[in-house]
């Protein structure tokens, strides 16, 4: 046989092995990595129809979402799925997940990790952007991350949507300090149930793709300068609510005026605000949703001329 039509036949066979391969199910080599997972994310009654069996459609286990054309895993949905004991929460240990056994999954797109007990995405092995190099959506809430996975989180440029809600982080000041800005694509933050600061306000001018952000449940108070989210002209949305709060700062003092033209939703509940928040409000002239529930507002409040 001619060495041309050997290698015709060849790729020929090759394709028609590769598309059976793709019919069948999820790639073999993602199957192995989510089964490998499984020593990680090990809680009883989880992950149960993750199988160690050769040929196992991996795209038709629970909380594994594929793309139907590529057969890629693209979204895993690890919810409280990792055993702790008590002496592991008595010590305030917790857990440390390589983020090399994310590698295979070169399309993933959506990560949720919430409540499983981690303290750190060990990364010495492989840089973090290079493991999750396609996600879009990260959710981390409920772990006990503390501020320094902010910088490792940063390298995450393709991130829309991060959810950090309920760790221990103190500062956000891990995001601040780099010449290219981090995260220019993230669209969606919540950083509500930490312990943040009224002056880790500043610390997110650089996120300039921002439409909604949660910081309720923190520790800002007294009041509170929001004209430092100034540079933030795409925010539609935010969220203070349970925090110590008694006014923001408004519009005519100071040289910059406040521009948040664009604001939407503006959620204030359970504060310190006072009568007085309402003028505070001035210049919030796109206003959809506001919702002050559990201040200090009291007797009669004059809201004629105030929101326009
Ligand atoms: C699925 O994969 C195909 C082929 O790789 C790609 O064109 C498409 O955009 C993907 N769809 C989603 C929703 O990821
Ligand atoms: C992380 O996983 C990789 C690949 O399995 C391994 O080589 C490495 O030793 C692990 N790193 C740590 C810190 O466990
Ligand atoms: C985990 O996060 C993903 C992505 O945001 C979401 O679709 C899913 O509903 C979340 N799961 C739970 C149990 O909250
Ligand atoms: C933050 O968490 C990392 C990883 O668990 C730990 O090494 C570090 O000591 C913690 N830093 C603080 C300030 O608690
Ligand atoms: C914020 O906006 C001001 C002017 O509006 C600009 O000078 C500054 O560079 C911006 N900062 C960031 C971090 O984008
Ligand atoms: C306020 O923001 C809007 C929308 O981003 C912009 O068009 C307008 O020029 C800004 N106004 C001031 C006074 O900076
Ligand atoms: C309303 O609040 C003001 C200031 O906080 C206080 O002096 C006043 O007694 C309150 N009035 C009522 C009716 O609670």
């Amino acid at each position: 046989m001619e060495a041309k039509s050997l290698w015709v036949l060849l790729t020929t066979l090759l394709f028609i092995i590769q598309g059976w391969r793709q019919t069948e199910g999820c790639l073999e080599q993602e199957r192995i990595a989510l089964f490998q997972l499984k020593s990680f994310f090990n809680r009883l009654y989880k992950l149960e129809n993750w199988a160690d069996v050769k040929g196992s459609n991996c795209c038709q286990w629970e909380r594994v979402e594929c793309n139907i054309t590529s057969k890629r895993v693209i979204g895993l949905d690890l919810y409280f799925t990792r055993y702790w004991d008590n002496r592991e929460r008595r010590s305030d240990l917790s857990g440390y997940l390589n983020v090399s056994l994310f590698l295979p999954f070169e399309e993933l797109k959506s990560l949720n990790l919430s409540e499983n007990n981690i303290a750190d995405l060990v990364d010495n092995q492989v840089s973090l952007s290079s493991v999750f190099n396609n996600l879009e959506i990260l959710v981390l809430s409920g772990n006990n991350f503390n501020d320094s996975v902010l910088s490792k989180l940063k390298s995450l440029t393709k991130l829309k949507t991060l959810d950090l809600s309920d760790n221990r982080i103190i500062s956000l000041r891990h995001f601040e300090g780099e010449k290219v800005q981090p995260m220019m694509n993230l669209e969606v933050l919540d950083l509500s149930g930490n312990l943040l600061k009224n002056n880790d306000l500043t610390y997110l001018k650089g996120l300039s793709s921002l439409k909604s952000l949660n910081i309720g449940g923190n520790q800002l108070e007294g009041s509170i300068d929001i004209r430092v989210l100034n540079n933030l002209t795409k925010l539609k949305l935010l969220d203070l609510s349970d925090n110590k709060i008694e006014s923001l700062q408004s519009s005519h003092d100071g040289e910059r005026p406040l521009n948040v033209t664009n604001f939407e939703e503006l959620y204030l509940d359970s504060n310190s605000f006072t009568n007085s928040l309402l003028a505070q409000l001035n210049g919030f002239s796109n206003l959809k949703s506001l919702s002050i529930r559990g201040n200090q507002l009291n007797g009669s409040i004059n809201i004629k001329g105030r929101i326009t």
